[in-house]
């Protein structure tokens, strides 16, 4: 019997020693890719981009990506493909996933992206949806342990919107062992049954906080993102007046601790949820999280398709 397709629809699909080997092999790519050395390991593979929303670096780094490792990408937005005239996902699926061999979508809710990946023949990765973003956790995570070391048992700080981010945060502290401060306005809060492993909030390992810079006291590590997330863009005006005080700022990195990095998804509105100051200042990791998502997503993609792979890792 052929075993069941792995699909990366949430950062709760993998347990935490596949974390540690992804983040090992990340490393080991990224090694290679900064030494021109070749790593064709999906050579004549395809991998289908699905953009249901707008997107520069999920684009790029996964077509950037899948190039280096040997393989080629189809570029398909919902405006473009028969998606846009209702085609039913079901048989997008389908067809898709008889001519690829892997397939990143990035669209509205996560009903959607399970639905394509139950009838779906070829592994499926989370590109964003309006719930989660489980790539650039990943990319997050392997950003902190680059500048810092192991995450276990350190403090994050998340500042805003309880959004697709702060979910995926959420289950990643849960999973990899650290602590998750949360602040958001009321009315915005995080959802426990997302934010939670095991889809109830029965395991909610993060705790609320009202005020945003009782939220950094002590942080190892303070990140947010926009306040208006893709697909809420009606909610602008209402969001700018509700988040006034959500705005990443010098007051709040300083009572985070003295080595706290700052990160953010991006894109970025300074000014609203980070001060120009913050992110441009010398705390700000956030170009090196942008690059970190190709690396990990280049080892995700192997992940997925070949299993582990023996070979040198430290
Ligand atoms: N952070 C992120 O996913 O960026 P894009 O929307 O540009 O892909
Ligand atoms: N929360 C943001 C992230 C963008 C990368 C959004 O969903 O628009």
């Amino acid at each position: 019997m052929t075993p069941p397709i792995k699909h990366y629809l949430q950062f709760a699909d993998f347990r935490a020693d596949e974390y540690a080997y992804l983040l090992a092999r990340a490393a080991l790519i990224k090694r290679k890719f900064k030494a021109y050395e070749k790593h064709h390991t999906l050579n004549d593979r395809t991998l289908a981009m699905i953009f249901e929303k707008a997107s520069t670096r999920t684009r790029v780094s996964f077509e950037a990506g899948m190039y280096q490792l040997g393989g080629s990408v189809v570029h398909l937005t919902s405006e473009g493909s028969q998606l846009g005239r209702s085609e039913p996902i079901e048989d997008t699926a389908r067809v898709i996933s008889r001519m690829t061999d892997i397939v990143m979508i990035r669209t509205f809710e996560q009903a959607r992206i399970e639905r394509f990946a139950e009838f779906s023949r070829v592994p499926v990765i989370n590109g964003l949806t309006n719930e989660y973003h489980p790539c650039q956790i990943l990319a997050d995570i392997f950003t902190f342990i680059e500048h810092r070391g192991p995450i276990a048992g350190k403090t994050v700080a998340w500042i805003g919107d309880g959004n697709n981010m702060a979910n995926t945060w959420a289950q990643a502290a849960a999973l990899l062992g650290f602590t998750l401060h949360v602040s958001t306005p009321r009315g915005y809060e995080v959802d426990s049954q997302l934010a939670a492993l095991d889809g109830n909030g029965g395991d909610k390992t993060w705790r609320h906080f009202a005020d945003p810079v009782a939220a950094c006291a002590g942080a190892d590590l303070v990140t947010t993102d926009v306040w208006t997330s893709m697909g809420y863009e009606a909610e602008n005006e209402a969001r700018k007046k509700a988040f006034a005080s959500w705005c990443v700022d010098a007051d709040m990195m300083a009572v985070a601790r003295p080595d706290a990095l700052f990160m953010h998804c991006l894109p970025a509105h300074r000014g609203e949820e980070v001060t120009a100051e913050v992110i441009d200042g010398p705390q700000s990791v956030v170009w090196d999280e942008a690059e970190n998502r190709m690396h990990v997503q280049k080892a995700l993609m192997e992940y997925l398709l070949l299993g582990r792979q023996a070979g040198e890792f430290a």
